[in-house]
């Protein structure tokens, strides 16, 4: 929780997490395939059990990984739905809403997780809050045209917008070829309010909010457990 130094689950635990993911993988299946550490290591397991399945990957990073293990790659125009997609969090809280979008892929994830039929996400203990907000850090995709508005729209609405920029100085750019904004905000913002604002804001794409999205949480704990939670009807 944030009012205590929490260290992060190791690479260990998220490999294991990711072979634990892939008891939810059945042949033929259509897989999302999520961006970041916690799904890059559930890929690698997919890579490794040899099942056969196809992929929607949500970042070319995502893509190029699957397509070197040999995972058939397909577009959302190829497939009627996908039967699970696997994806990491930022923030996850008791009900499972979550906060997306540190690796700066949360549009096309918001759009893999809402095309599936379940969407599960695999995270260590760190992640979990009482509230969203208290990892401090909401990611806005906006069309780079619009920066500029988004900023001042963003600022009114008490969001603390920041550009986020590479470690050479340029300009995060995602894969869409949008900016990426990270509003500083703590877990007394009201999630359900921002989820609406933002999307009424022009030049916003979407922003990582995904409240009501996923159906199940594999947590890896700091004794080496993994907890599975499903999210309270
Ligand atoms: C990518 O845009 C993000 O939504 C990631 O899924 C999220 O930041 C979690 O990443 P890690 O598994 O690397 O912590």
């Amino acid at each position: 929780m944030a009012d205590q130094v929490q260290p992060a689950a190791d690479a260990a635990a998220l490999e294991r997490l990711g072979e634990f993911a892939l008891r939810y993988v059945k042949p033929g299946h259509t897989i999302g395939l999520g961006t970041g550490r916690a799904a890059a290591a559930f890929i690698r397991a997919l890579i490794a059990s040899g099942i056969e399945v196809r992929g929607v990957p949500t970042s070319r990073q995502s893509e190029q990984m699957a397509r070197e293990g040999g995972i058939e790659i397909v577009g959302l125009d190829a497939v009627d739905r996908i039967d699970v997609t696997i994806d990491g969090a930022d923030e996850v809280d008791p009900r499972l809403n979550l906060i997306k979008g540190r690796g700066g892929a949360l549009v096309r994830e918001k759009i893999v997780a809402v095309a599936s039929r379940r969407q599960i996400i695999l995270v260590g203990f760190e992640k979990l809050v009482r509230r969203l907000g208290e990892h401090s850090i909401l990611p806005v995709e906006v069309v780079p045209f619009a920066a500029p508005l988004c900023m001042r729209l963003l600022k009114r609405a008490g969001l603390r917008p920041a550009m986020r920029y590479n470690a050479d100085g340029t300009e995060t750019v995602s894969d869409n070829g949008n900016l990426i904004i990270d509003c500083n905000i703590d877990s007394t913002f009201n999630a359900r309010r921002v989820n609406r604002e933002l999307l009424e804001m022009p030049g916003v794409v979407d922003h990582g909010l995904f409240l009501g999205i996923a159906h199940t949480v594999l947590v890896a704990g700091a004794d080496g457990k993994i907890r599975v939670m499903n999210r309270p009807r």
